[in-house]
């Protein structure tokens, strides 16, 4: 078999028409605003809640301070629980407002958080549950608001690989205190880099915005350590482009994924996780897990192979976050906490994504993964 000529990414960004950007690069030479709430940033807050189904937004430079302003906002302390299993983002959020992570192990099969083991992590210092929707898999949303509830515990969600998830055609973003959404150019919707937190409560929406822009009332008055944290009015155009074409977007992946799912399920010892069906699928990420005993090769194999025929799947998410030289000192890193996680990590690979992907092209990688396993017989 032959690699592909060019190199098949794991996922390639939405890259509108550049004449439309030109038109609204226009618009914004004529208004004299690059920053600070002008009217590309308003457009694209109201478009987000209205997309998101959500009551309230406040936009972002990037995802990363969304979540240390959603942190902040929050007024959370000591200690948070949160999962392993994420981009070093999550837990760096948290060190970055003075809190220890502590590290909850996953569900095997979801790659979430498992409910089942916070309250064992909850103490006296316990202040919030920072869970992540992996890969646009909602995590059990019910059982972890009850648990905050009988312990007075707040939630902020990371929701970055989530945009557009729905459950029972509720917007994820309902869920908890706050929602964090990336708009990372890897995401499904973004605006070159960027984000957004998400609130039911409208009583957020003064306290997130004053963190935003440093804390500043009005000229004569700063009344709290705030960040800069503001999305300019390019990204926010290129915002506005972008999601006219998601659903577009979207059409194709699904095509993709319905390949993906119909070849892999062929392929012994591949698995993944298929969404119950009230549940609206992001489209942000396929992912799979290579068990090694039934497939009969490593996902480290498996990945080293697929770079010889020019394709670039990553081990999202490897290493744990445990695993880091900053958190492997706490105790509630050590492995034998998080048994699922550390499975996990050695099993897991994000495969090409995208819409410009062809089904002959998820064809061939099916192919060369097969050709992989017969290899192994
Ligand atoms: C789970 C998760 N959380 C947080 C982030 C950080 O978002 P951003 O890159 O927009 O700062 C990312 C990555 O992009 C992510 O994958």
């Amino acid at each position: 078999m032959q690699p592909f000529e060019n190199p098949v990414m794991v996922t390639r960004p939405i890259f509108p028409d550049l004449s439309e950007l030109n038109t609204k690069l226009e618009e914004i030479w004529d208004s004299k605003w690059l920053s600070n709430n002008g009217r590309q940033h308003q457009k694209l807050e109201e478009s987000i809640k209205k997309v998101l189904k959500v009551p309230n937004a406040s936009l972002f430079n990037n995802g990363t301070i969304a979540l240390i302003v959603a942190v902040q906002s929050l007024r959370l302390s000591g200690e948070v629980i949160t999962t392993p299993f994420t981009f070093p983002a999550t837990p760096h959020v948290l060190t970055w407002n003075n809190i220890k992570p502590i590290f909850c192990d996953i569900d095997p099969t979801t790659l979430n958080i498992d409910v089942d083991k916070i309250e064992s992590m909850i103490t006296p210092l316990t202040t919030g549950i920072l869970p992540v929707h992996v890969f646009g898999t909602p995590c059990d949303v019910f059982k972890i608001q009850e648990i905050a509830d009988r312990y007075g515990l707040k939630i902020v969600y990371d929701a970055a690989h989530a945009f557009m998830t729905e459950i029972d055609g509720k917007g994820i973003g309902n869920f908890g205190d706050i929602t964090m959404f990336s708009f990372h150019p890897t995401k499904l919707f973004h605006t070159g880099e960027g984000g957004a937190l998400v609130y039911e409560d409208d009583h957020f929406k003064q306290r997130i915005d004053l963190l935003k822009n440093f804390g500043i009332k009005s000229e004569d008055e700063v009344i709290m350590p705030g960040i800069n944290g503001k999305m300019n009015e390019i990204q926010a155009a290129l915002g506005l482009i972008v999601l006219d074409l998601i659903e577009e977007e979207r059409s194709k992946r699904q095509v993709i994924l319905k390949r993906y799912t119909e070849r892999l399920s062929e392929i012994e010892g591949i698995f993944f996780h298929t969404l119950d069906s009230n549940i609206k699928n992001s489209l942000q990420y396929f992912v799979v897990q290579v068990d090694e005993k039934t497939f009969g090769r490593s996902r480290d194999y498996v990945y080293d192979e697929l770079k010889k025929y020019n394709v670039f799947a990553r081990k999202y998410f490897y290493p744990l976050c445990s695993d880091y030289a900053c958190y492997r000192q706490l105790p509630s890193s050590n492995p034998e906490n998080l048994p699922n996680a550390n499975s996990a990590v050695k099993k897991v690979l994000s495969m090409p994504f995208y819409g410009e992907l062809t089904v002959d092209d998820v064809d061939r990688i099916c192919d060369i993964i097969q050709l992989i396993k017969n290899r192994s017989l």
